[in-house]
């Protein structure tokens, strides 16, 4: 049987070069696909086409080209720059899925799709810890797209016979490429303060609760929900999934630990209004049940391997 051939887009960005490491350490054919080129050295050796998903023909070309049977579609506009450019957020986000789920439904060969949702489809009604079938009145113009992209899959699953799959990521914490301007960026960005003389100023309040999660537990989710039978999927739309819940003050004082002068100071912007709208955490018993999801790391261990990361230039937890 051929092998498969695993194609990333938006492969440049936070998540895309994690997975793109992971399944280059795994021995699986990959093209990285991107608007711009990747930067991390270790996935550099990696095939890379510049392409905008946005172009439908320039896409479905070069998937053809590569011989792609595995997508994992990651490009789009996050939380934050959404808001401030609500039409480019739209545009990218809604007519790069409808692009990759149309090539898909016209695939002459099987094809799996990986996108990944988000838990901006919550908003301000939903309860503070989310279950699965939770009311969604996403408040954002991200949360909005991702909601809609949720029922666009289900309805190219029903009625196009397309195998895609989905999971609501929490805010995603790691070491190898920066954040792409969502609201959970400040737990990334601190790491690289740590030695400042200035206080870390967070743009979220010091108690805003919010569900999180470590690169190298976002990756496993992927790839796990990616070899899963299709059997086993109940959920028609995205699976909640999560790793842990914390404050930026519970956060700032675990770091502490490991860096006693460390010292922060808070000046909320916007994004504390689009943090607000979200829940604290998120029942993840389906993804469990269904396909095994089971995080494994915890706050305690995010911040130790961050800290090391950043400070010793230790790689991350999962890296090679
Ligand atoms: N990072 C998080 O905390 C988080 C949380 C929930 C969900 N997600 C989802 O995970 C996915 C990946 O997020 P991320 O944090 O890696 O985002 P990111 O912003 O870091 O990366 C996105 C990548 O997409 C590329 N891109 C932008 N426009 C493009 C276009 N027109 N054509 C091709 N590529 C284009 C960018 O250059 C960038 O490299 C997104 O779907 C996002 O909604 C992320």
């Amino acid at each position: 049987m051929a092998q498969d051939v695993h194609c990333i887009i938006g492969a440049s960005g936070q998540l895309g070069t994690e997975m793109a490491l992971s399944l280059k350490a795994a021995g699986e054919r990959v093209v990285l696909m991107d608007i711009k080129p990747p930067t991390y050295s270790g996935i550099l050796d990696l095939p890379f086409e510049r392409i905008d998903v946005c172009d439908a023909a320039g896409l479905a070309d070069r998937i053809a080209h590569h011989h792609v049977n595995h997508i994992h579609h990651l490009a789009a506009a996050l939380s934050a720059r959404g808001e401030q450019d609500p039409q480019w957020a739209w545009n990218l986000n809604m007519k790069g899925l409808l692009n990759v789920l149309e090539i898909a439904a016209g695939a002459l060969q099987p094809m799996r799709i990986f996108w990944p949702s988000s838990i901006a489809v919550f908003g301000p009604e939903s309860g503070p810890i989310a279950g699965q079938e939770e009311h969604r009145w996403p408040a954002t113009v991200y949360g909005i797209s991702k909601n809609v992209g949720e029922q666009w899959c289900a309805w190219y699953r029903r009625n196009r016979g397309v195998d895609v799959r989905s999971v609501r990521y929490p805010g995603l914490i790691g070491t190898l490429a920066p954040p792409g301007g969502g609201t959970t960026d400040y737990a990334v960005e601190v790491f690289d303060h740590l030695d400042n003389a200035e206080p870390y100023s967070c743009f979220l309040e010091a108690s805003e609760r919010l569900p999180m999660m470590h690169m190298d537990d976002a990756v496993d989710a992927a790839l796990s929900i990616m070899s899963a039978p299709q059997e086993a999927m109940r959920c028609e739309e995205a699976y909640n999934i999560q790793a842990m819940s914390f404050s930026p003050e519970e956060l700032f004082v675990e770091i502490r630990r490991h860096v006693p002068d460390f010292r922060w100071t808070y000046a909320p912007d916007f994004r504390q209004g689009i943090a607000a709208g979200w829940p604290d955490g998120l029942d993840d018993r389906m993804a469990r049940e269904d396909w095994g999801w089971s995080p494994t790391v915890d706050l305690p261990q995010l911040v130790d391997t961050m800290v090391r990361a950043r400070r010793f230039k230790e790689p991350a937890l999962g890296a090679v």
